[in-house]
This record gives structure tokens, sequence and C-alpha cells, in this order.
């Protein structure tokens, strides 16, 4: 069986989730869903980061320990991904054990390897970021991310020897040249190791919120370092080395832009010193701006997610996220565009589709959805929505595989109005009509499960059709023609209400 497994980042937890950390984990979550479908065997991690001075500060503020803080904010995180309908299959702390274990082996096997040593650290640090930052990186003075002061910091630490890495990474990236999508990242990634890499610290000496380097216990492990050795650690690197084994490489770290050098430079090089195989793939999405900016926590301007649930439904939500960014490119939140879409795509397509179908099918056909005739014009149409919607899944582009999907909508839609069901006699050409309507509408619950998990087993349900749409496979269960007829279709209360914004 072809395994997928993929990663979200381990989100620091110094305030609650946003907006933001919702956008990459329902991408995650969608495209682990799809693979479901395809019928591989899928592996979804995700978690939390809760080491470095970050997490020590934001603890400190509320006049707590940092593990007390930790365990408050942690199982936000967990609600919020429940709520979202996201569907993990391991949820890691860095404060659990089985990552302590795996961390300081990673952390022994690179100084095994020679490539830590200790030496002085002179410079600037954005704790936003927890990142060091050479001079000519700040702007006026100031980390260009958060746009916030960076402090200077000079100690003794252990470092990373990343420059002895440079042509290590460029023959990988010249042999996996897909590895980072969307493509033009790879540039980005290729140019910043071209430039020169510099060793960087993997320890603090000031800190002790965190994991102590196994050969010197006097420094607690750099929060990066910890951080992304959770993506072996949770597989079992350290612990179960079997099961790692088994899931090791990952296929996608799916990551947002800010944090690409970590993860395509600091993190290969750090597994490659350890003699591991790096990730097969990374998945990196743009931004979600609210009036220009990032929304972080530290620049204050965060949505809520769990707020525009409220609104519009968790599936109205996935979909936002899903279709209204090309995933790689930064995207513009306005509460605006969330009910546009919803209200175009949502309540006037998909919505609209389901409720005429089973008004028609009541008032024309007795209330039993008729079978698909073989050779309608939308056999060709739902083909083409199939294969067009699975090489977008395929590439790590779901607002393309939505908009190949919302294309059989539209033309299902389009059967209807032209050959006006509604105003035939009761008998054979109006149950023709009607039994290519459903079978259309079939497939586009399965096309569209992915990204609204609930509702499209809804549709499903009220057409008459029995299970669970997520036991279907793609390849199987999107011919043509499947739609058994002399079910009872029934219509139900309205799936996506018309919203004003
Ligand atoms: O960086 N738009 O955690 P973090 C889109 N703990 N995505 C956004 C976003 C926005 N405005 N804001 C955040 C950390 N994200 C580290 C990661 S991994 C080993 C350690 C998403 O809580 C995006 O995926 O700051 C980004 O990379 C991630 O949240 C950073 O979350
Ligand atoms: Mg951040």
């Amino acid at each position: 069986m072809t395994k997928f497994s993929s990663t979200t980042p381990i989100y620091y937890v110094n305030a609650q989730p946003h907006l933001g950390h919702a956008y990459t984990t329902i991408i995650a979550d969608a495209v682990s869903r799809w693979h479901r479908l395809l019928g591989d065997d899928v592996h979804l991690l995700t978690g939390t980061d809760e080491h470095g001075l970050k997490i020590q500060q934001a603890a400190d503020a509320k006049g707590v320990t940092p593990q007390a803080f930790a365990d408050s904010i942690a199982p936000l995180f967990e609600q919020a991904w429940q709520r979202l309908n996201i569907t993990h299959d391991d949820f890691i702390r860095t404060t659990e054990k089985r990552h302590a274990v795996g961390v300081q082996k990673l952390l022994q096997a690179c100084y095994d390897a020679g490539d830590i040593e200790s030496d002085v650290y002179q410079g600037q640090y954005c704790v936003a970021c927890e990142a060091y930052f050479l001079e000519d990186e700040l702007e006026n003075g100031n980390c260009p991310i958060h746009h916030t002061k960076t402090t200077y910091v000079e100690e003794e630490n252990y470092f990373f020897r990343l420059s002895r890495f440079e042509d290590r990474l460029l023959k990988w990236y010249a042999d996996h040249p897909q590895a980072i999508t969307p493509g033009f990242r790879m540039n980005e990634v290729i140019g910043f190791i071209k430039g020169g890499l510099n060793d960087f610290s993997i320890s603090r000496k000031t800190l002790t919120w965190g994991i102590p380097l196994p050969w010197d216990k006097s420094h607690v492990a750099y929060v990066w370092f910890d951080a992304l050795a959770n993506y072996i650690t949770a597989l079992g690197y350290g612990t179960d080395e079997k099961a790692f084994a088994e899931r090791w490489p990952v296929d996608y770290h799916f990551i947002g832009k800010d944090i690409i050098r970590f993860h395509c430079v600091y993190w290969p090089a750090m597994l490659m010193s350890a003699g591991i195989e790096p990730p097969k793939g990374w998945a990196v999405g743009g931004w979600l701006l609210v009036g220009g900016e990032k929304m972080s926590k530290t620049t204050g301007n965060v949505v809520n997610p769990l707020d525009l649930i409220d609104d519009i439904g968790v599936d109205g939500f996935r979909y936002y996220v899903l279709a209204d960014t090309a995933y790689g490119n930064d995207g513009d939140f306005t509460y605006e565009g969330l009910i546009s879409r919803y209200n175009s795509d949502l309540a006037n397509n998909l919505g609209n589709l389901a409720a005429r179908i089973a008004t028609v099918v009541e008032k024309k056909c007795g209330g039993l959805g008729p079978k698909p005739t073989l050779d309608s014009p939308l056999a060709q149409v739902a083909a083409t929505a199939v294969s067009e919607t699975k090489d977008a899944w395929a590439q790590v582009q779901p607002s393309k595989a939505l908009e190949a999907t919302w294309n059989l909508i539209r033309a299902t839609n389009s059967h209807l109005e032209n050959n006006e069901p509604w105003k035939m006699e009761v008998g054979e050409a109006v149950d023709r009509v009607m039994g290519d309507a459903l079978e259309a509408l079939r497939i586009v619950t399965i096309l569209a499960n992915p990204a609204l998990p609930t509702s499209t087993q809804k549709i499903w349900s009220r057409i008459g059709l029995k299970g669970s749409i997520t036991d279907l496979r793609i390849d199987a269960d999107t011919k043509w023609g499947q739609y058994p007829g002399g079910v009872t279709v029934v219509k139900g209360d309205p799936l996506f209400p018309r919203k004003t914004a």
C-alpha cells in the first residue's frame, strides 16, 4: 500500500491558535484526506512547540511555570483541531518524554559526527522568531518579520557547523529538483545556500527551559533544534526505530514561508549529519495577511478561527481557506471576502444544486432518485473534473482542485437550467435529466469530501446513498454511472444558508 505521511509545523504555545495556524493545518488535513480516498496508508502529524525563551517569557508574564503555561495552552490547539475536523494521527508536545529521548539521540549523533563544536556567539536575536539575525538582515535595527527590536546576545554556545553542508545540500537539491513545492520556493532556498551558510548556535546556557545537551548538561538545546526534531521523534526516532523506519522520510512537511530556512536548510543538514535521510518534500504556503501585514500573535492582528466557524460553519471555513488562495501565494483575509466566497460557491452553487435536485425529485419523480443514463454529456464533464481534481491535489494545489470540482457543479446546474425539469411532465424524460444530475452530484460529494467532510456526507445520505464517503476510493467510485436509482431522496434543511456580511 502506498504510504503518505506529512506534518504541520508544531505551533508555539505562547498564545492561542489563530487563523494562520488553522490555514496550514487545514491544508495538511485536506491533502491527507484526499490521500485516504486514494487508498493510501496516511499519517498526519501535528503538535506544539513548548520550549525556548519565548515560552519562558510568556509564562513569566503570567507568573506561572513554563510547564504549567504550556499545559494550559496545548489543549487549546487540540480542541481547535478537533473542532475544525482535523484528522491528525498524532499530536506531539515537545515536553513529552519520547521527544526528549529522540532529541538527545539526534544531538549526540551530530556531536559524534564532529558537526557540533563549542564557540562564542555574539549577535542579534529575535525572541518572537527564536532566531539569530545578522546586522544586515535587520530593517532599521528591527526584526524583518515582526518589526520589533532584537536583543544583543553574547554567550558561549555549541554551534552546528552548517557551513560544511553547502555542497552536500546543493547536491541533494540538484538530485531532488521537485522536493519543494511550489517550485519558485526552491530557487529561494538554492539562492540562500549559494549565498554562503553560517554555522548556527544549537544551545543556550542562560536558559533552563529546554532539553539538556547529553554531553554538557549546563546547556539546553536551542529551541529550533529541539522543535525540528519533532518530525522524527514522533515517528519513533530514539524510542521505536522500527516504527520510525516505516514512516520516515515523510512525503511533505507543510510549513509557512516564514520558516523555510529552518526547514529547507538547517533541517536537512542536521539529518545528513546524523546519517538520516532528508524528508521527501516540503509544501510551503504563503501568509494570510490582514491589512497587508502577516497575521501573527506578535503583531497582534490575529483572527480567531473559532469565531468564524460560529458564523459560517466548519465546512464553510475550511472551504474558504482551501479555495480562496492559490497555495504558496500570500492571501488577504477579509471578512467580506469570506462571506462572498461562501455565498457564491457554497450557498449559490453546491447548496443550491443539492436543494434543487431534491425538490424536483420530490415533485416529478415521486421522491425516488432515478438511475443515470450512460451516454449523458455530463459523463465527460465528470471525467474531466475527476482527472483535473486528482492532478491538482497531487500538486498540493487545493484551490485548483476545488475549481476543477466546481466545474462539475456548475455544469450540473447548467444541465438543470437548460432542461428545466421543473417544467417537464412526470415521465422518462424528466427521470433522465434527474438521474444524470444525481450521478454528477454523487461524484461531486466524493471529490469535495476532503474539503467539506460533513456537508458532503450529508448530501450523500440525502440522495439516498449508504455508508461513509471516507470508505470510498477515487478511482473506482468516481466512474460515471454508479448512482443506483430507486433510492429515496430527501431535501433537508439548507446546507449553506446565505449570509450577509
Ligand atoms: O514558527 N498565514 O510556530 P508558530 C499563514 N514553533 N500561515 C501562518 C500565519 C499566517 N499569517 N501565521 C502562522 C513556529 N502561520 C515554530 C515552528 S516547526 C518545527 C516549529 C502558520 O506558532 C505557518 O505555517 O509561529 C507558519 O509557518 C506557522 O504557522 C508558524 O507557527
Ligand atoms: Mg511565528
